[in-house]
Parts: C-alpha cells; structure tokens; sequence
C-alpha cells in the first residue's frame, strides 16, 4: 500500500464548541463536523499520523485517527498546543467567537417582573491564528477554513492575511453548508486562488489531502 504521508503529523480541528453558561444551558452553532471529520479521515487513509480535535458532533469518530473531545474553545486551544510539534494543523471547527464571562455554577432562575435578561460575553481566542502565529513550532504548513454569507472572497482573503495562515479553503454557508453533504470551496493561498466545484465534502477532503501531499513533495 502506498502510504503518501507517513511520517506527516497533522492536527484537525472540527466540530462546534459549546461555551457554557450554567448546568444546563450554552452557546453553540449548527457546525455538523462532516468536514473536518471527511478531512481527517482522508489524510490517515494516506498514511498521516492524525490527532482529531474535536467539538461537538453527531458523528462516529474515523478509523485510524486518534481523537481529543474537547467542548469549549479554551479547551480546544490547549488540547492543539499540546499536540505541537505537528507538520500541519487543519482548523475546520466552528469556533464561538465568544463565550459567557463567567460560567454561572447553579441554574440561573429568572427573577419575578423579569423581561430581560444581560449576558456579558468575552472574547475567545483565536486557535487558527495562534497555531500561525505560534513562534517556537508553528506548523510548517497552516490551514483555515473561512465561513461567510456575503463577500465570500473578499472576507476569506482578509481572514487570511490577519490570521496569518498559509491556505484558506473559503465557502458560502448562506446557503445550508452547514449539516450539508456538499461544499463549495475557494481554495487561497498568498499565491491566488482556484475556485472548485461543488462536491461532496469527502471528495473536497480528498483534494485537500491530494494538495497536502504534492505540499510535501511525496
Ligand atoms: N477559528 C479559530 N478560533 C476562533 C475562531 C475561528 O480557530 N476563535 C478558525 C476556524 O476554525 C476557521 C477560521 O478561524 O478555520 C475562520 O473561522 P470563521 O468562523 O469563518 O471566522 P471567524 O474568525 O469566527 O470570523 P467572523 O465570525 O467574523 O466571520
């Protein structure tokens, strides 16, 4: 069997992460994990060594993929520093940009004649910018994925240059992406850009996997 990424390390982050607010309640998104999943799959099917890092998803995890659950978004940054050195690391994952400023420990009651309600959020951090930013062992290759609804390259081109990563696989989610077989990708790079044709989100991983492999010259 001919194994094209042995040898290769890679880390994928897929999946929502739930930010907690109480014992029973949360911020999450609709993120199914299918991409991510699809994409680790296809790269341990070529032989990479593939840590999954993953949110939460309906989904069984891959054959020959090591996996770390994780919930939030604090949790998922330090499960993927833990994993560095790695050649690659693939952020897939529908990250909460923010989460509840503090997690209440008891079941917040409402309080009587309360019509309103005020939760302080505070920002995340970024897992796909500190993993391109990370000075000691950053990658040798870094890749994001950028959900938009509008202006679909303009926003994936400026994701990519503040986030400081070396591919962006840009697609449209205003159109149910989001727990969809198929995907749309623009796939960026500082060089320019490709636009794909729609396909299952297997056949974009294979692709995906396919351009990793020609990266590493095997
Ligand atoms: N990402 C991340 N950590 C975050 C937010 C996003 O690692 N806190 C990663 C995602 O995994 C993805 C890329 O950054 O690879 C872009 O995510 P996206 O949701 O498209 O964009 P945001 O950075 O959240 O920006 P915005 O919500 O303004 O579109």
């Amino acid at each position: 069997m001919i194994s094209p990424l042995s040898g290769i390390s890679i880390l994928v982050t897929a999946g929502a992460t739930r930010e907690r607010i109480d014992p029973v309640r949360y911020i999450t998104n609709d993120s199914s994990g299918k991409q991510g999943y699809a994409i680790a799959s296809a790269l341990a099917a070529k032989g990479a060594h593939v840590t999954l890092v993953s949110g939460i998803t309906q989904l069984a995890p891959p054959e020959h993929v090591a996996l770390i659950a994780v919930e939030s978004a604090c949790e998922m940054l330090a499960a993927c520093l833990s994993l560095l050195p790695v050649h690659v690391a693939i952020c897939a994952a529908a990250v909460a940009d923010f989460r509840p400023a503090s997690v209440q420990p008891q079941k917040i009651k409402k309080r009587d004649n309360q019509d309103t309600m005020q939760l302080e959020l505070i920002k995340n951090p970024d897992i796909l910018a500190e993993l391109s930013r990370y000075a000691r062992h950053r990658p040798e290759l870094v890749i994001g994925f950028a959900a938009e609804t509008e202006h679909v390259t303009e926003h994936a081109r400026q994701k990519l240059e503040w986030k400081g990563c070396d591919w962006m696989f840009a697609n449209d989610v205003s159109q149910g992406v989001f727990g969809s077989d198929e995907n749309q990708i623009h796939f960026m790079t500082s060089q320019g850009i490709e636009h794909w044709d729609k396909m299952s989100k297997h056949a974009v991983a294979e692709q995906l996997a396919e351009k990793i492999v020609t990266f590493f010259d095997r």
